[in-house]
């Protein structure tokens, strides 16, 4: 691909992915939009390999209209170098786009009000790989799964590679949960330089064809 269609590429992306924010922040599909001060529609790179998702937006987030930018979000920052990423190179957004009122847990009627701007979002993104922040974006994927059994594992669904990770905020309220949280973010970078050789791989000598098997997942 020349350089000049990647970057008419991106630009396009990025527009597509302005234009589903400006729906997201002028939304009124679920009852969020009567609290919340900004919604967040997410941040990040167009063309992500790699897609963060969170739970909701909190109080900085809410102010700010940006993705985990109070604690959890900073200590999500030093995880993202612990698996060899930067900010930049990313994307990251929430489950539910708008804060419910005092952080409690969204409920089941605002995860679905708001799943289609996830769903178009991928469709813009389409990551490699998708890393699920808690237990609400780990349903979308593992509907029955516990995160305690779960956590740290890749595992392909369709054409995304899947890991589902404690999130960060409850890795910074409970110092046992600390450790393993750590230890999962450095082998989600092992994850992902596997995930990209197996790219070149496919890329290079078989255009068609996918590896069978993995080491890690
Ligand atoms: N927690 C989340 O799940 N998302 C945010 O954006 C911030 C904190
Ligand atoms: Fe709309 Fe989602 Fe905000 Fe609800 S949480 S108002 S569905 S953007």
């Amino acid at each position: 691909m020349s350089e000049e269609r990647s970057r008419a590429e991106e630009r396009s992306l990025e527009a597509r992915l302005e234009e589903i924010a400006q729906r997201v922040r002028v939304c009124t599909h679920c009852d969020l939009w009567r609290t919340r001060t900004h919604a967040v529609p997410g941040e990040g790179n167009p063309r992500a390999e790699v897609m963060f998702i969170g739970e909701a937006p909190g109080y900085h987030e809410d102010r700010q209209g940006r993705p985990f930018v109070g604690a959890a979000g900073q200590y999500l920052n030093e995880l993202l170098q612990r698996a060899g990423l930067r900010r930049e190179e990313v994307y990251i957004t929430n489950v539910v786009k708008c804060r419910p009122p005092g952080n409690r847990d969204p409920l089941p009627d605002e995860i679905a009000a708001c799943a289609p701007y996830l769903d178009e979002q991928l469709g813009v993104i389409r990551p490699r790989v998708i890393v699920t922040l808690g237990r609400y974006s780990m349903s979308r994927w593992f509907p029955n799964e516990k995160i305690s059994r779960v956590h740290g594992q890749a595992r392909r669904v369709g054409d995304y590679v899947v890991v589902p990770m404690y999130h960060p905020a409850a890795a910074l309220h409970q110092p046992a949960l600390k450790e393993l949280v750590e230890k999962d973010f450095e082998k989600l970078g092992e994850i992902i330089t596997q995930v990209r050789a197996e790219t070149a791989t496919t890329a290079d000598d078989q255009p068609e064809e996918k590896p069978q098997q993995m080491r890690l997942f």
